[in-house]
């Protein structure tokens, strides 16, 4: 295979600047993301935003964002986050009418290398899960473009251990992040694309490189293990899929890492917990 470049986007928070839950200037943060974009050189062959991609989940964010994004002048993949809606991404950002609640999974073929994008989302819920269509859909796509090197984009990163997390929510739920492993597992596939935790993570995960981006938004002091403490700080990758492998250079912003705010872990245990188990029940209901 001829080596591919793209960039890697993720928690973008696109929104109104008086929205109460937007504690940056996102689209000033975008626009700095932009120019360093534009210096890459050659120009790289794609872009990833894997996922919260508005703030609000509001169609006017994101037909923002893609003007915003207009001047990349690339393919962008996009996957949506639990800070995103399906209406409001369907309507805003592909331009169909109102009320589309279907999940987003698609894949594509750029650049030599088969992208398959998971929708990790559950209305209402804060951390990930994949429903049993989903899996359907996966195990068909896993089968098409057999010659072909594949990535995985989906803003929840796969849960890495083998047991349910204290921080269930930073993941996709254990049954399914475990069933996932399952199905990839004899694929070729060089990296899943996340978000969602806004710090950079990059692990191994049964052979697999999961990379998480920083985000645009906020990011999380990961030295504060006592609680949630959100700091000033932002980021992108730049990826390069070589026949070896994936390698991930970073492009940090300038930041002064002031705080922004800070949440008691139990607190955002028992919202997490209220969020999903309500979410759930909703999924089932109208299932
Ligand atoms: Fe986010």
């Amino acid at each position: 295979m001829a080596d591919a470049t793209f960039v890697h986007l993720t928690d973008l928070h696109f929104g109104e600047a008086d929205d109460p839950h937007l504690h940056s200037d996102t689209e000033a943060t975008m626009a700095a993301i932009l120019a360093e974009v534009h210096r890459i050189d050659p120009k790289p062959d794609f872009v990833i935003a894997s996922g919260d991609l508005a703030n609000a989940g509001d169609a006017a964010s994101y037909r923002k964002l893609a003007k915003a994004l207009e001047s990349l002048e690339m393919p962008i993949v996009y996957a949506i986050g639990n800070h995103d809606t399906r209406e409001g991404f369907y309507e805003g950002m592909l331009g169909q009418g109102p009320g589309n609640n279907a999940t987003y999974d698609h894949d594509t073929v750029i650049a030599g290398i088969h992208i398959i994008t998971l929708d990790s989302t559950t209305p209402g819920a804060i951390g990930g899960a994949l429903e049993p269509h989903q899996f359907d859909w996966l195990a068909a796509r896993l089968m098409d473009h057999a010659d072909l090197p594949k990535l995985i984009v989906v803003h929840h990163p796969p849960m890495l251990g083998d047991e349910e997390d204290e921080a269930f929510w930073r993941g996709i739920r254990i049954a399914d992040s475990l069933q996932l492993r399952g199905m990839l597992k004899g694929h070729d596939i060089r990296g899943i694309l996340s978000g969602h935790i806004h710090h950079d993570r990059f692990s191994v995960w049964h052979g697999i490189p999961v990379i998480v981006g920083i985000g645009q938004h906020a990011a999380t002091d990961i030295l504060a293990t006592d609680r949630l403490r959100m700091v000033r700080g932002a980021g992108f990758g730049i990826g390069t899929l070589r026949s070896s492998g994936l390698t991930m250079q970073l492009v940090p912003l300038a930041s002064d890492r002031a705080e922004l705010n800070v949440y008691p872990l139990e607190m955002l245990r028992e919202r997490a917990a209220a969020n999903e188990e309500a979410a759930y029940a909703a999924q089932t209901e109208t299932a």
